[in-house]
């Protein structure tokens, strides 16, 4: 059985993980969001710099997390993009450098094909039909996914503007809440009260698409809400509780008339959103009463790391999909179809 070694570098974080036969052995974490806090925002240039002198020491913890040496590792798989052009540049070089020191094979890989993987690594196989729901900070989509490696993978809506990880980044940021908005969002809410302001579900009327997401017009409708004198008794936390609130009700509400429409028994939702306190819980409450079964990775795992890239490389690998060409390069923006690149 082959160890896959997986990188990721699409965005602020730098990870490394490895997989064998589905099994996560180890993986290890760098992150340079500390230094975009202040500009409110990644910046792409000190993702890149921060990912330089971060991968070699990732790897070397990965290794060590893994219990494993190089010459254990058997094939390589890195984020092709989506994601920053120069983050991406540096997970490919290095992924380059290492597949041809140790003279193993490179597997170039989408990352939210990435994403839907890294459930694989807790709860197992996916069935032979699921619906996935991807909300991370760059896409929102619902997905009907065989294999994830070889039948392309269907896309039943994506979203019209702002994903939702965007549209939590953009109103923490109108809240006066510190990047990345989703964690600083999630924990205000904590102490607010949901039904506080009630914001119109996005596309949820009779005429609108009944799987479409669009998230522009609630980060403005909370923006015009701040803008106004303050309602007496509503707090900011009452603010992002409402906000939150929305959010969760409208992407789960859409992912299970997305089961429902192409009658499918297992809902997976993974991207960075899927760590969100109130996604988690209304998923499964509505899910319970559904029928429906609920895959809905660790925390750690909903955010980028290196292990969802290592597993969907040893799926392409059990799968005896072919490497990627030596020309491999980052492409910032790239449909998800299938999971290998290039
Ligand atoms: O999947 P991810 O790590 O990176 C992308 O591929 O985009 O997702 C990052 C996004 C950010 O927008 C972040 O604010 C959001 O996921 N996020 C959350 C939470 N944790 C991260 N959103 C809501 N609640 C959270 N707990
Ligand atoms: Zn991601």
């Amino acid at each position: 059985m082959t160890v896959v070694m997986g990188i990721e570098t699409s965005c602020d974080e730098t990870g490394v993980g490895f997989v064998r036969d589905g099994e996560l052995l180890g993986d290890a974490l760098a992150s340079s969001i500390d230094e975009h806090v202040r500009f409110g925002g990644v910046v792409p240039e000190i993702a890149a710099r921060a990912h330089v002198q971060a991968m070699v020491p990732t790897m070397q913890a990965a290794l060590d997390d893994a219990g494993l040496a190089w010459p254990d590792v058997g094939a390589v798989a890195v984020t092709a993009g989506p994601g920053l052009a120069t983050a991406l540049h540096v997970g490919v070089a290095a992924a380059k450098a290492t597949a041809l020191g140790l003279g193993v094979p490179l597997y170039g890989v989408h990352h939210l094909a990435g994403h839907a993987a890294a459930d694989t690594l807790v709860h197992g196989p996916l069935p032979e039909r699921s619906i996935v729901l991807i909300v991370s900070g760059g896409h929102t989509s619902l997905l009907l996914v065989r294999d994830l490696v070889r039948t392309p993978i269907v896309h039943l809506s994506d979203t019209l503007d702002d994903a939702a990880g965007e549209a939590f980044d953009k109103v923490a940021r109108l809240l006066g809440l510190p990047y990345p908005g989703g964690p600083s969002i999630d924990r205000t809410a904590r102490e607010g009260d949901p039904t506080a302001v009630r914001f119109t579900r996005p596309l949820m009327g009779q005429r609108d698409p009944a799987l479409g997401f669009s998230f522009s017009g609630l980060k403005s409708a909370v923006a015009r809400y701040v803008a106004r004198p303050r309602d007496p008794g509503v707090s900011t936390a009452d603010v992002a509780a409402s906000f939150q609130e929305c959010v969760a009700d409208t992407v789960v509400t859409k992912a299970l008339r997305a089961c429902r429409q192409e009658d499918v028994d297992t809902l997976v939702i993974v991207g960075g959103v899927a760590a969100n306190s109130r996604v988690r819980s209304l998923a499964e409450e509505r899910c319970a009463e559904a029928g429906i079964e609920l895959r809905v990775p660790p925390m750690r795992l909903c955010t980028d790391n290196g292990a969802m890239i290592a597993a969907i490389g040893d799926l392409l690998v059990r799968d005896g999909a072919p490497p990627s060409v030596a020309d491999l390069g980052a492409r910032s923006s790239v449909p998800l179809e299938l999971a290998r690149l290039g």
